[in-house]
């Protein structure tokens, strides 16, 4: 079967590498010639482990290719993809669905056999039906069906959730959309992956609803923490106390410096204006957005505390570990550790950095933050070193060589990725979330 990946950016590039490694004939596609021209060389747009290999093999076994040119991508193409940005709107919060209808008018005005057109972007609740009127409106003579399958995965593990996936949700209106998804994920039905099919606004939801939810366990673990460091009680403990309920579920409940990321920031904010659009609030997600969005300075607010306050800090140093918005990835998009190093330099304190993948995008965002090309250099002479982000490399970081390069002892572990007794053992003053 052939597929047409519209759009090459994360989700398109990813899940187009994926129905290639799945025996799939799939052509992504992207206006940015740079970026397919980049493809060609085999260099990624984007850091996702794994993707580089799938990306190569596929490439060298005929399978995968890439184009700018719509037109011939999507010919003779029995799916065709929409994966598209829908980022924030500039002043109301709202999806921004322009790139998704001009990709929607241009497919229809270039389709030149049967197919159906599938939503994979993240798009509120009736695009589809906008997306088939788009269509429909080109005056194409082949039949189309316009079909909802929104993507689940997460940046970092993103080729492991695209062939695993805990589910896959179809949303169609037609037999015709059905089949061909139907065809599209073979290779998956045959893993026993649960699927989901419903209808195509149903689909729609499911995604912001998923997402939204996810958003408010974090949000609800993190409130507890800073109750845990009021009354005393330890939140590792009480997420592992709750989480053992069937019913509440061990993941997504760790406490850290809010959450960022290209998806839960945007698609709270635009599930909020779908709520008010049909006149249905949604009081828990609005909550859920306000205390996020105060959570990360409250984290800024936490290292000054180390520092000796606002007034003792201005001056001093901090060192940031992990700038990224979370491991494994280079996305800098809604990360805490732009209003953590927002939050130290306002109150005067010099701060310089390290991050693994994340420097090249961080830098524009903090340039007031000194980017190091290690952690040991960017704790030389620091007051207060910081773990922002949880990368792997900084969860055993040599505790006497720290000690020893930074001007004083002093830990603030936003992710609680040590054990206070150890840290306090190695004869530092430590801080964390939620732990008292
Ligand atoms: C998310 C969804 O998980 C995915 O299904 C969807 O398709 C896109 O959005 P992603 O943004 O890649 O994926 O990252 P995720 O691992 O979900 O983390 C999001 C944010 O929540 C990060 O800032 C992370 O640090 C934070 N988080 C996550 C927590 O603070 N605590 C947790 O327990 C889990």
């Amino acid at each position: 079967m052939k597929i047409a990946m519209v759009g090459s950016g994360y989700v398109g590039l990813v899940s187009g590498a994926c129905f290639a490694d799945f025996g799939h004939d799939v052509v992504c596609i992207d206006k940015d010639q740079s970026k397919i021209d980049r493809l060609h060389d085999g260099i990624m747009p984007i850091y996702e482990p794994g993707l580089d290999a799938l990306v190569e093999s596929n490439v060298k076994s005929g399978r995968l290719s890439f184009t700018t040119s719509l037109a011939e991508g999507i010919k003779g193409a029995s799916a065709i993809f929409i994966a598209v940005g829908t980022p924030s709107r500039r002043g109301d919060g709202h999806a921004d669905l322009s790139f998704v209808h001009a990709v929607a008018k241009e497919v229809g005005e270039n389709l030149s056999n049967d197919a159906v057109i599938v939503t994979k972007s993240t798009v509120p609740v009736g695009t589809g039906d906008e997306v088939e009127r788009i269509i429909a409106e080109t005056g194409t003579s082949h039949q189309f069906a316009v079909v909802s399958n929104p993507e689940f995965l997460r940046e970092g593990a993103a080729i492991d959730d695209f062939k695993h996936p805990d589910r896959i949700v179809i949303g169609a209106e037609s037999e015709f959309g059905e089949t061909v998804m139907h065809e599209v994920y073979r290779p998956l039905f045959l893993n026993e992956s649960p699927i989901l099919f419903t209808s195509r606004r149903t689909s729609e939801l499911i995604k912001y609803a998923a997402n939204a939810f996810l958003a408010t366990k974090i949000t609800f673990i993190n409130e507890m923490a800073d109750l845990c460091e009021k009354v005393g009680a330890d939140v590792q403990d009480v997420s592992r106390g709750i989480g053992m309920d069937g019913r509440i579920g061990a993941k997504f409940l760790h406490a850290g410096p809010g959450y960022g990321g290209s998806c839960f920031p945007k698609d709270t904010l635009a599930l909020l204006k779908t709520a008010e659009d049909y006149d249905s609030p949604t009081r828990i997600i609005e909550a859920v957005v306000k205390v996020n969005e105060s959570r990360k300075r409250a984290m800024g607010r936490k290292v000054l505390d180390a520092l000796g306050g606002a007034e003792g800090a201005r001056g001093k140093k901090a060192a940031l570990l992990g700038l990224t918005f979370k491991p494994n990835t280079d996305d800098m998009r809604d990360s805490p550790a732009i209003a953590v190093a927002q939050t130290l330099t306002d109150a005067g304190v010099e701060v310089a950095a390290y991050d693994p993948e994340g420097m090249e995008l961080a830098q524009p965002l903090m340039p007031n933050v000194k980017m190091c090309s290690d952690a040991y250099e960017a704790i030389t002479d620091a007051d207060v070193t910081v773990i922002v982000t949880e990368w792997d490399a900084f969860r055993a970081l040599d505790l006497a060589k720290v000690k020893a390069t930074a001007k004083a002892p002093v830990l603030v572990d936003l992710r609680n990725i040590y054990t206070p007794d150890d840290v306090r053992a190695a004869g530092f003053e430590y801080s964390s979330v939620g732990r008292a």
